[in-house]
């Protein structure tokens, strides 16, 4: 790996590049039953941000730390290039490790800190100061290479941890949860500055988080698990758009996605307690219809699903209402400040191809179909002959619904 700059990077890819993958085959860790890490296989490409991200507990770390040695897989092979590396010690893998805790010692400068690990390999002295130089001035950590870890503030050791794991050259990086002690500000600055650095050095990454923000915004590829499985595998995208199941669609996003109940009706299945209007047809009963919050319009149209607002919470940029349907609550989020009236009746639409279907299981449902709503909808009954019928999968129209509103104006 080279330090000077991202010209750099492209002619180190193409004799390097293969140390940089990292493969897991069906790999398991289990301490006892049911396993922390359940048969988990992905392939990272050279230069890839990868993000394993999932709730507390669900196997992040301990795949990690299989990873980089520091725990031994029960089964399954786990390959950096072209070495299978499942019984290497760490120090044999060519990676390196961010810990959360920082793990610096406090006894040492900042710089001897940075520089440990070269001089327990026997760097040259020279070597190690012009690479102390080099990293310190990546991190903008040069005025204080002189002080104790004790001096620093949260982000600036958080950044000699980074800067020790980036001197080693190694051209992986796995970090975990690096940033989870910084407040949100610093947390901001520290995730565009570690996403530039690794696009800069052409560093193969994992880095784990539970934090959704973290990982849309600097993962190209989020791994999303759940108790010791992955759930699934994609862009941030991805996971945004078509998320495989109610956990991946509530796990992403903020607020969550709605996830409402469905019941099945005569005309098609309805949400439970509002049994006027159809949202999809009969088989989808019994699953739930997933709305991201965003995608939600509110207004006082003749067609959509009635509602009330509850309340409202106001953010700046927008606001979120929370507004009754049925028996359930659902989020919607507007822009700006609207004018809301408490207790006031709305209308409530979405677009056919932002609306997602789930089974009982929690499994997405492609093959079952959304219903459009119609502006001869009306309080008292509905035509489901004259509705438009979509697959859950595949967009239809334009099925927004905007008209002016006494209760909700923007
Ligand atoms: N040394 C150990 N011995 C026994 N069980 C362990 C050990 N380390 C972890 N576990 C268990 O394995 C499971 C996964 O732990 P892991 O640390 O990988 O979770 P995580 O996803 O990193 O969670 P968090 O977000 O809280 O850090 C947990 O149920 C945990 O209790
Ligand atoms: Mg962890």
């Amino acid at each position: 790996m080279n330090l000077d700059g991202a010209h750099e990077k492209d002619s180190e890819r193409d004799e390097g590049d293969l140390d940089k993958r990292i493969r897991l085959e069906t790999v398991t860790k289990r301490w006892d039953d049911p396993p922390a890490v359940d048969g988990i296989s992905f392939d990272v490409s050279p230069g890839q941000f990868v993000i394993l991200l999932g709730p507390s507990g669900c196997g992040k770390s301990t795949t990690l730390r299989m990873i980089a040695g520091l725990e031994q897989a029960s089964s399954g092979n786990i390959l950096i290039g072209d070495r299978d590396v499942t019984w290497l010690p760490p120090g044999d893998r060519g990676i390196s490790m961010v810990f959360q805790s920082y793990a610096l010692f406090p006894h040492l400068s900042v710089a001897d800190n940075i520089v440990f690990g070269l001089r327990s390999r026997k760097v040259p002295k020279p070597e190690r100061r012009e690479r102390l130089n080099l990293v310190a001035n990546l991190v903008d950590l040069e005025a204080y290479l002189d002080r104790k870890p004790a001096q620093l503030s949260g982000g600036q050791r958080q950044r000699v941890a980074l800067a020790r794991a980036i001197i080693s050259e190694h051209p992986i990086c796995l970090m975990d949860e690096p940033l989870s002690n910084l407040d949100a500000r610093l947390r901001g600055e520290m995730r565009r500055e570690i996403k530039a650095l690794q696009e800069r050095l052409g560093m193969t990454v994992i880095y784990v988080t539970h934090d959704q923000v973290e990982a849309m915004s600097m993962g190209d590829r989020v791994i999303l698990m759940q108790a010791g499985r992955i759930v699934q595998d994609g862009t941030p995208d991805e996971l945004y758009e078509r998320p495989a199941s109610a956990f991946a669609a509530s796990f992403i996003g903020s607020p969550a996605m709605n996830l409402v109940r469905l019941v099945a009706a005569e005309e098609g299945a309805v949400i439970e307690g509002e049994p006027r209007v159809p949202v999809a047809e009969s088989a989808a009963g019994g699953g739930l219809l997933g709305i991201r919050p965003e995608e939600i319009e509110v207004h006082a149209g003749a067609s959509g699903v009635s509602a009330e607002v509850l309340d409202e919470e106001y953010l700046g940029a927008d606001t979120i209402l929370r507004l009754a349907v049925g028996n359930q609550v659902l989020r919607a989020r507007l822009p700006g400040r609207p004018e809301v009236t408490r207790g006031s009746p709305c209308r409530l639409s979405w677009p056919l191809d932002k609306a997602h279907l789930f089974d009982a299981d929690g499994e997405r449902r492609d093959d079952l179909s959304l219903l459009a709503f119609t502006a001869s909808e009306t309080p008292h009954g509905s035509d489901a002959g004259s509705r438009a019928a979509s697959k859950a999968g595949n967009p239809p129209g334009n099925p927004r619904v905007a008209t002016s509103d006494p209760g909700v104006s923007p």
